[in-house]
């Protein structure tokens, strides 16, 4: 009896930590452009800025950039991406350059 508990105890665990690493996202994103592609450390950041909704700004943290920055509903994805990257980077330190983020 004891030792089902146990393994109740250790499944509930696993099940809610892999929940938790779900509902964060991808702990490493890779943004594909021809400028040369440009890693983004997903679960670092989220570790340097507590807030989801720093970056997630209207409270859709699970939804891509994309399905709003289209260009109409609001700013292109490219642009939205290059002024919330780099503003944060200047405020707290990160890169700004462009080859330090876009790498071929
Ligand atoms: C420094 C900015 C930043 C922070 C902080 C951040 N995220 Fe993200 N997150 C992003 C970006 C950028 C993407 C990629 C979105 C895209 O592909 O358009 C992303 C992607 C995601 C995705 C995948 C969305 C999809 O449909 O592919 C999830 C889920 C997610 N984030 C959840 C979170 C949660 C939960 C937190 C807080 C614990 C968080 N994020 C903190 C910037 C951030
Ligand atoms: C649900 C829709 C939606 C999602 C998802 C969304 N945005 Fe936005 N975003 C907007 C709208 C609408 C604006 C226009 C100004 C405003 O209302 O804040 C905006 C404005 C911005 C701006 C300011 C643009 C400017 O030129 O001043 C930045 C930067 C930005 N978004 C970045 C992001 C990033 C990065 C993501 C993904 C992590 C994201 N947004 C996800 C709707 C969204
Ligand atoms: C709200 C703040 C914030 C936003 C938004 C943000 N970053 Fe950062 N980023 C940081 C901080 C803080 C660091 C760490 C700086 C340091 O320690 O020197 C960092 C570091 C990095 C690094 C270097 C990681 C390393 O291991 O050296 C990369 C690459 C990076 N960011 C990419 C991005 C990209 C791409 C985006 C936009 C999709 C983005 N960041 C948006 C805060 C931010
Ligand atoms: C903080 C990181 C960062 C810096 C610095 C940065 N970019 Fe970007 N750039 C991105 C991200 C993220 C995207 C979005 C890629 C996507 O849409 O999938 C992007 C997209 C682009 C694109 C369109 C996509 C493509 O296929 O190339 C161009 C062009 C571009 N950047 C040019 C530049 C130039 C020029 C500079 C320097 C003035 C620069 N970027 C600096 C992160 C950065």
């Amino acid at each position: 009896m004891k030792k089902l508990l146990v393994l109740v105890a250790v499944a509930v665990f696993v099940a809610g930590f892999s929940l938790t690493s779900f509902a964060s996202g991808p702990a490493d994103i890779t943004f594909k452009a021809k400028m040369g592609n440009v890693a983004f450390p997903h679960a670092a950041h989220q570790g340097k800025v507590s807030d989801c909704n720093t970056c997630h700004h209207k409270g859709t943290d699970d939804a891509k950039c994309s399905t709003c920055h289209d260009g109409t509903k609001a700013p292109k994805a490219k642009d939205a991406y290059h002024k919330q990257c780099k503003n944060c980077h200047k405020k707290m330190g990160g890169p700004t350059g462009c080859k330090e983020c876009h790498v071929k």
